[in-house]
């Protein structure tokens, strides 16, 4: 028998037209760029989620020499906020970034390991999180639900029936 799979999602020409929150949310993560640690790749990285508490809450991309070590802006800022606001959850999660001289105008698409590390926060926290991608300008795109962006994913609960 032949499945599909498909997701629906909102894209818009431009962030005037986003709700206030959702704006807010985004421009936290373009300025998070400033905080990135990108000298070797220079590509600066920034993200900015909203708790439920009503905080915002920002991470970006920190390198290493090494460069396997480094860390993408979405898994700073997860990894941040399951140390610090344990008991929160996270409503809503934006991704920006600044490739240093060269064009911001499009979406970015969180790489595979950060959407595996977004699926696991919205199975700890028990809330879909609301992504919103966007370069520094132009066209944003936003996701009801991190999962939408990982069908299939790997949750652990095979995990459970194992030794
Ligand atoms: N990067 C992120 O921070 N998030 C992504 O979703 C994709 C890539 C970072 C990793 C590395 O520091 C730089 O961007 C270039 O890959």
């Amino acid at each position: 028998m032949l499945k599909k799979f498909e997701f629906e999602y909102e894209s818009f020409n431009n962030a005037s037209a986003l709700a206030k929150e959702d704006f807010e949310l985004l421009e936290a993560a373009r300025k998070a760029t400033t905080t990135a640690f990108a000298p070797y790749s220079n590509f600066k990285v920034g993200s900015a989620a909203r708790l439920n508490t009503g905080e915002i809450i920002i991470g970006s991309n920190q390198e290493s020499a090494s460069y396997p070590v480094g860390i993408c802006a979405e898994r700073t800022l997860l990894n941040s906020i399951g140390s610090q606001f344990n008991h929160a959850s996270i409503i809503s999660l934006a991704v920006s970034y600044d490739p240093l001289g060269k064009p911001s105008n499009e979406p970015l698409s969180p790489c595979g390991m950060c959407r595996q590390s977004l699926l696991d926060y919205e199975l700890r926290y028990k809330a879909p999180i609301k992504l919103i991608l966007a370069g520094q300008t132009g066209k944003i795109m936003i996701i009801p639900s991190a999962d939408y962006i990982l069908p299939f994913g790997f949750t652990g609960s095979i995990l459970k029936g194992l030794k």
